[in-house]
């Protein structure tokens, strides 16, 4: 028996509880969701070689520190062709992906040596070498460097494939440096240097509220030095030196802070930013103090460049990068599991972080990235923050604990609670044991079981629970560092696990009044009730983790008048059942409608699965 009661809310619903966390790792900006297909575009990836560059034919290439493009790219890629038509290739990231009847922007700064006066051949070419699906000429080439835009267009009835590569061949003998080479496919809005278009769908699919970035680890760095420095990821690409990751490669920074930002605008999400605060992930940390000053600083310019009017310093640089209206932000995160920092030094770097916003924007909310769920020792206690980033890798079981009561009991006064990562893993190994290398990437059923589960939980206190983040987002099959991983792809297909589409189910259908909705206590259903005061919607998250169907008796009262039609969205699967690159929907959630329903009604939930109800109330 599931009693709902409409006659008053309980509380009111976060109206951005839903939102997605994201990070360099996985190959989740390059290689994934940005949608550069060269890799190794600037030659910085290992100073020693010019790795995913190939030699062409029997021409001879390398790194070439003698001629620099610029200080971002302090050595050239030498491209000596033995005769004509030899020259180099890159393999992209695992293929570059070939779709029929598509233009890809290729651009390339280049020039000539004395003995090489020519043109240059660019073109996709199969990895066999046997087939050219697209190719376009550039002019001759100087002495001096020049910038080349050049099309390829493939044919209509070109395949869908990433067995290709890119290919650049001289007209002559002779030689050629390369100081840069990009090639974009069509992209999320046709913004230039931007986003992968299937990825970047399934996003918006989820209506996310709001974005957490830059990371998570790859925030912090693995040193002082290689943290994330937002100011030097603006700008012109080849201006960009890129950094090294922590998840083991070296990112290009082509999403730079304002590629963040126009990401967030082109899902109508708002940025939740997160701020460096003096500590890395391999120990090193900055004593609150003098030495913290410039961080602190950095900081405050990086809040500036998003929000701050085109008069100030960095809301000018914003506006000269395309953006002069300042970026709508109302949370920023102070560091990131600040909670590994042996030093005990949090407590004071929070403390001048927190007292420098405030003093400039008295209504940013700062985020504590240590939560409740630490032990208390390493909580914020000199200031009270006004948000606290809880972050969860439990197995699907401890979710499905976690699901009954978990936020029931948190202090409604404060602070707000942010669960700034969360994933539910079937398996028995956590997401950094070795063995979870040996598990699929993405989750299946019974991780989605264990999410939606715990998902209830968040969503009956999401008026404390002010907003909530899967993570990681993305794997790219072919490079991964952790497991579970919400959406899976290769460079041409993608895929959602299960625990995607019972996130996109939880999301998409949300209202902004939590009602009460009370179970028996020995219930073995998961469930929470939000409505949608402009209509009148009614949402009705059900989550059945038994291997077999149940009847669930719904009573509606409070209630003016209800339809009898109600709109059902279920997913059912057994516990191992999951998606695939080459099953990619093989658990989805079905859309159907459930007819005669009265105050009263028993609705028959299949074994093992999310079912979302959607009422029409009065
Ligand atoms: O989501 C993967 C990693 O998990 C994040 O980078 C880090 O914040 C957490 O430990």
């Amino acid at each position: 028996l599931l009693t709902i009661d409409g006659s008053k809310a309980v509380a009111m619903a976060s109206p951005i509880h839903y939102g997605l966390m994201t990070e360099e790792i996985n190959f989740c900006y390059d290689g994934g969701l940005y949608a550069e297909l060269v890799r190794n575009r600037s030659f910085r990836d290992d100073p020693e070689a010019a790795v995913h560059w190939s030699e062409w034919g029997s021409a001879v290439i390398s790194l070439d520190a003698a001629q620099p493009f610029n200080e971002a790219i302090p050595a050239s890629l030498r491209v000596e062709a033995k005769a004509a038509g030899e020259g180099v290739t890159n393999e992209g990231y695992w293929g570059i992906p070939i779709h029929p009847a598509t233009q890809y922007r290729a651009s390339l700064r280049v020039k000539g040596g004395k003995d090489f006066h020519d043109t240059l051949k660019v073109s996709l070419v199969s990895n066999d070498g046997a087939t050219v699906y697209a190719s376009a000429t550039t002019p001759a080439l100087g002495e001096e460097w020049l910038a080349i835009d050049l099309v390829l267009e493939t044919a209509a009835d070109a395949p869908t494939t990433a067995d290709a590569r890119l290919q650049i061949e001289l007209a002559k003998p002779g030689t050629c440096w390369l100081g840069f080479a990009s090639l974009f496919p069509p992209t999320w809005n046709d913004r230039p240097n931007g986003l992968r278009k299937d990825l970047m769908q399934m996003l918006v699919d989820m209506k996310p509220k709001f974005l957490r970035f830059p990371g998570g680890n790859y925030l912090e760095g693995d040193t002082i030095e290689t943290r994330f420095k937002w100011w030097e990821t603006l700008g012109p690409v080849t201006e960009r030196p890129g950094h090294p990751c922590p998840w083991g490669y070296r990112s290009s920074d082509g999403m730079g802070l304002m590629e963040f930002l126009l990401w967030c605008e082109d899902m109508g999400a708002e940025p939740v930013l997160g701020l460096y605060a003096g500590y890395s992930l391999k120990g090193d940390f900055v004593a609150p103090g003098k030495d913290l000053e410039p961080f602190v600083q950095e900081a405050l310019d990086e809040i500036e460049y998003v929000m701050g009017p085109p008069t100030s310093k960095w809301g000018a640089r914003r506006a000269k990068d395309g953006h002069p209206a300042p970026f709508k932000m109302r949370y920023v995160e102070i560091g990131n599991e600040d909670w590994f920092d042996k030093s005990g030094s949090y407590d004071g770097r929070f403390a001048q972080f927190y007292d420098a916003i405030k003093k400039k924007y008295p209504k940013l909310k700062c985020i504590s990235s240590v939560g409740s769920e630490q032990p208390k020792e390493k909580w914020v206690k000199s200031r009270k923050p006004d948000v606290l980033d809880e972050h969860f890798y439990r197995r699907a079981e401890v979710f499905r604990e976690m699901a009954k009561d978990y936020y029931d009991g948190f202090d409604r006064k404060g602070p707000e609670i942010f669960v700034g990562e969360w994933a539910a893993h079937e398996t028995p190994f956590a997401p950094w044991e070795p063995a979870s290398a040996k598990e699929p990437a993405t989750p299946n059923m019974t991780a989605a079981i264990g999410d939606a589960a715990f998902m209830t939980n968040m969503e009956r206190n999401s008026d404390i629970v002010t907003m909530q983040a899967y993570a990681p987002l993305f794997v790219n099959l072919n490079g991964r560092q952790w497991r579970p991983d919400l959406i899976g792809y290769d460079a041409v297909t993608a895929y959602g696990s299960p625990s995607y589409y019972a996130l996109r189910m939880f999301s998409t259908n949300f209202g902004d009044e939590i009602l009460k909705a009370e179970l028996p206590a020995d219930a073995k259903v998961f469930t929470s009730v939000t409505r949608r005061k402009e209509d009148g919607k009614v949402f009705v998250k059900l989550v059945n983790p038994e291997l077999e169907p149940q009847t669930v008796t719904l009573v509606m009262k409070g209630f003016r008048s209800l339809d009898s039609t109600v709109e059902t969205e279920v997913m059912a699967a057994g516990m191992d059942a999951t998606n695939r690159l080459d099953q990619p929907v093989a658990v989805i959630p079905e859309v159907g409608k459930w007819e005669g329903v009265k105050r009263k009604s028993d609705y028959e939930m299949p074994a093992h699965s999310i079912v979302v109800l959607t009422f029409q109330t009065r």
